[in-house]
Parts: structure tokens; sequence; C-alpha cells
């Protein structure tokens, strides 16, 4: 069991990227990680890594797309700790950027799986133990194309990108986000882009084939602000990180 004064955190799609950099952040500040990794040798690889560092990681196997998966992850959680107190649904799929009018519904399935049912799934599934945390945050790693401010300013270069899939699902995340702040006070509830909207930039990562101009740990800069919030810190709110952005 994690003892009182140390704090707990599930990262979904931890084996890399930001997901694998926040969980080594978090590590650095003495948190036990749970590691979700879809892939079970990747996930282990990487909560290697960062035990060889000191580190106090357990690798979660976690595909965010799958009831059963995700069940299972609960009880392999609930074996170390009786409370979560942070949760981190980072785990997301780009699609194929499939222009608006070849985009058929399968394309927005597969991409939604992930990006708007798996954070569902995972909430809802880790609730009990989120409930029995003095200070529970969950905190929704969203994007810059999610945003109606971002997608409608044709300054923004990602309001050139034609895709339906991958903006429209980090759009509904949003609204989730802001559903759930509003019916658990008790939780915070706050969503993140890991770039910086007003300078277009976002984080280098096999997702963007390290086009960014941001590194990992820039990217996780607003992770971590909602990760550490204190009790009477916001909710509802959506971040960069520099600061507020429009949703
Ligand atoms: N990079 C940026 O600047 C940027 C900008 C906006 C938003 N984001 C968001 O940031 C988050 C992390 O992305 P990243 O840039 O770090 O990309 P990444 O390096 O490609 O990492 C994506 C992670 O998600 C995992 N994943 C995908 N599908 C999954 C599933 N069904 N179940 C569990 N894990 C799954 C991947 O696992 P595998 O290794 O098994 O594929 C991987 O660990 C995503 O939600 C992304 O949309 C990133």
């Amino acid at each position: 069991m994690t003892n009182k004064e140390q704090t707990s955190v599930l990262i979904t799609g931890g084996n890399k990227g930001l997901g694998f950099e926040a969980a080594r952040r978090l590590g650095e500040l003495g948190w036990t990680i749970f590691l979700g990794s879809r892939d079970e040798s990747r996930g282990q690889d990487a909560a290697d890594k960062l035990i060889a560092g000191g580190a106090k990681v357990v690798m979660v196997p976690l595909d965010v797309t799958s009831d059963e998966s995700v069940a299972a992850a609960v009880q392999l959680v609930r074996q170390h700790t009786d409370r979560l107190d942070v949760l981190i649904n980072n785990a997301g799929a780009p699609g194929n950027f499939v222009p608006p009018a070849d985009a058929t519904a399968d394309e927005l399935h597969s991409v939604y799986d992930t990006n708007v049912y798996g954070p569902v799934r995972v909430t809802q599934a880790f609730l009990p133990l989120l409930n029995a945390a003095d200070n529970p945050r969950v905190v929704m790693v969203s994007s810059g194309g999610g945003s109606f401010a971002v997608m409608a300013d044709p300054t923004q270069p990602v309001a050139s990108m034609h895709e339906l899939a991958y903006s429209s699902s980090k759009a509904a995340l949003n609204m989730i986000t802001v559903r759930y702040a509003q019916a658990l006070p008790h939780i915070k509830f706050n969503a993140v882009t890991p770039g910086e909207v007003a300078n277009r930039k976002f984080a280098a990562t096999d997702m963007n084939r390290h086009t960014g101009r941001l590194t990992v740990t820039e990217g996780t800069d607003p992770f971590l602000e909602l990760a550490t919030l204190d009790a009477d810190g916001p909710t509802g709110i959506f971040i960069d990180r520099l600061g507020p952005i429009g949703w």
C-alpha cells in the first residue's frame, strides 16, 4: 500500500512521449507512479528506466479502448493503494488526418474510442479510488486542435489542417471535462494542451514525427501544474504552459 503521505498518479499512455515525461517528472517528486501502457513490454521497458532513476513505479497494462483492460487496471492499482490522488488521461490517437470529404464514421469511431470514450472509461472506473483521496485531480490531455477559439482563428496553422476526427474528439473531451467539473466539484477536472497556443508551438513526439518546437519537458509543464494543484485550486479550466486558453 502507498502510505498516506505519498501522492499517487495513474498516467495512461505512459510508456513514451509526454506521458513518459510526466511520469519521470512526478517520479522525481517522490510520487508513486502507476504507469499505464497498452503494450506490456513497452510499458515494462519504460517503467524499468524510471525505476533505474530512483522512481517508485508500477507498470499497469492498460488499453483505454477496452473495458476489460480498464477493469483489470483498477484491480492491479487496488493491490497497491486504497486511493488515487491524480489521474492523467494522456493516451491519445491522432487518426489518419483524412480530409473531411473522405472521413468516414469508422475513422472517427476509432479515434473517439481512444480520445473520448477512453478517458470516460478510465475516469469512470477509477472514480471510487479518486473519491477516496483528499484532493483528487483529473488531468485531461486535450489539444489546441480541440479549441473552437483556436480553430476559428485562420492564423493558427491547425485551422488549415483539414481533418475531422482528432480535432472533434478533443473538442468533445473538452466538453466532457467541463461537465465532470460541474457535476463532481470534489474532484478537480481540468484540461491541458501540451503546446503554446499563442506561439503556435507544440511538443516534439512520435505523434507529430518530432516536428514540434517544444521539448517534452516544456510540453508537460501544464500537466505538472494541474497535477499538483492545491485543494483550493481551480476546476474546469483549460490551459497551456503559458496560462488559460480559449475553449
Ligand atoms: N505532442 C504534442 O504537442 C501534443 C499536442 C496536442 C495534444 N497532444 C496530446 O498529448 C497526448 C500524448 O501524446 P504524445 O504527443 O506524447 O504522443 P505519443 O508519443 O504518440 O504518445 C501517445 C501515447 O498514447 C498511447 N496510446 C494510444 N492509444 C492507446 C490506447 N488505446 N490505450 C492506451 N494507450 C494508448 C500510446 O501508446 P503506444 O506506444 O502503445 O502507441 C503512447 O503511449 C495525446 O493525448 C495527444 O493527443 C500532444
